[in-house]
């Protein structure tokens, strides 16, 4: 593999007066996979008999991510002994009579919380430390205190009141640490039109961020290309392509309305619809729950021919039972089952990169998801403002439709 000059300062880190490295950037820009590199190089080439930790945001996503990748580097393969036990979380590596020990943790596993509190380190790469609680993070760091040991830090941008940003990232120089930061150009294996194809995948703050690689508040509108001219975005005609119907629902109560929302997804997986959708701001009995549940099934059965599953609001498991049984006495042909519920960011991402990549379009008269879709805002602290100016039901519908299809939407990897 050659390396970029960006990509070679992560090499020369271990061997500065520096104790820390940042790097941050734009995704696909190079970070990870140099890094895990010079950290197991750095490790080898000072230390004998040393624990260290490689930190991800779960155990599994840093065996996929991080272990998976650097038992497959060659340089790796031709110099060391490398060896991974899934059950202990523990890649030793080793050459001659030297050896050490890389233990993996995930940020967000309460078990690598209680794992990492007893463990004494000599050394921590943390993968997208953004997505980490700080908690975790400072009790990582905490157990670096073998003579030498230093921090290794990558992540994406996030909100600029981030905690990272503010204790890592602006005090930088303060805390003895190499900040470096990523493009798309630093990383010397991706061809022009890859480039260009990751471009398109982002939108809004979430391009800022991801593609230009900036801690940018979320302000304003979200969903700015379909507030500016929705048009583009609506349909008068169905296609004639649907292969799948799927419903989310969000339940009401506290002056928030229960809403319904049925997508389509036509052939291949290429484009989501938004075909029906229905918003009750009143409060409803659970049997008037049931009786507008039972009236919707019913019509998207009638008007798409097919059966279908509605995912509904997880925090209601009662609600849920209650309309799995009506759909079961009535004979709908549809399914009950609770939303995944991804985190919310997530789920406006999705939309927001279907939209970007013209994938996206809704149904003249599903008038509450057109008003949602313009109206949703930013509040200050990079969340989806909340407060009943906007319909955030609706929205919340609308992902709970499509959020377990996101893998097969947008191809992640
Ligand atoms: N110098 C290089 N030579 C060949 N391939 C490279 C090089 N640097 C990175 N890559 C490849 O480019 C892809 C993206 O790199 P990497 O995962 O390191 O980026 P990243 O900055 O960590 O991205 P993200 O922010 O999305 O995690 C990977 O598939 C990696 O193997
Ligand atoms: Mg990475």
């Amino acid at each position: 593999m050659a390396f970029s000059d960006k990509q070679k300062q992560i090499f020369k880190f271990g061997f500065t007066k520096y104790d820390a490295i940042i790097a941050d950037g734009a995704i696909r820009s190079g970070k990870t996979s140099a890094m895990m590199i010079a950290f197991v190089l750095w490790a080898m080439d000072k230390f004998n008999g040393m624990n260290f930790g490689i930190c991800s945001k779960t155990v599994r996503s840093c065996e996929r991510n991080i272990i998976k990748v650097l038992l497959g580097v060659v340089y790796l393969q031709t110099h060391f002994t490398l060896h991974y036990t899934s059950t202990e979380g523990l890649l030793t590596t080793s050459r001659g009579n030297k050896i050490n020990y890389f233990y993996v943790f995930g940020g967000k596993d309460e078990a690598s919380y209680k794992m990492i509190q007893g463990i004494t380190l000599a050394g921590i790469l943390l993968d997208e430390v953004v997505l980490m609680p700080k908690s975790f993070v400072d009790m990582a760091l905490g157990r670096c205190s073998v003579t030498g040991s230093k921090f290794w830090f990558s992540c994406n941008p996030a909100s600029p009141n981030h905690w990272f940003y503010n204790e890592w990232i602006k005090q930088a120089q303060s805390k003895n640490a190499l900040y470096l930061h990523f493009t798309m150009d630093d990383n010397p294996s991706l061809a022009p039109v890859i480039k260009q194809r990751y471009e398109m995948m982002y939108e809004g703050v979430f391009y800022e961020r991801y593609i230009r690689g900036l801690w940018v508040k979320a302000e304003g509108v979200i969903y700015r290309k379909f507030a500016d001219k929705p048009e583009r975005f609506i349909l008068d005609t169905v296609p004639g392509d649907l292969v799948l119907i799927n419903v989310g629902i969000d339940f009401g109560g506290n002056k928030s309305a229960t809403t319904f929302v049925c997508v389509g997804i036509t052939t291949r997986m290429r484009n989501v619809v938004v075909l029906e959708a229905e918003r009750h701001e009143e409060e409803l009995s659970p049997s008037e729950l049931d009786d507008k549940f039972i009236a919707f099934a019913e019509m998207v059965y009638a008007n798409y021919d097919r059966a279908f599953k509605c995912r509904a609001d997880n925090a209601e498991p009662v609600l849920i039972r209650g309309l799995k049984n009506a759909a079961l006495r009535n004979r709908l042909h549809c399914n009950v089952v609770p939303a995944l519920k991804r985190e919310i960011n997530t789920r406006i991402d999705l939309v927001l990169r279907l939209m970007g990549l013209g994938r996206f379009f809704v149904m003249r008269k599903c008038k509450t998801v057109i008003n949602a879709l313009s109206q949703a805002v930013w509040d200050d602290n990079d969340k989806r403002l909340d407060d009943g100016t906007s319909d955030i039901d609706t929205l919340d519908a609308l992902e709970y439709s499509i959020e377990e299809y996101m893998k097969e939407l947008i191809d992640n990897d």
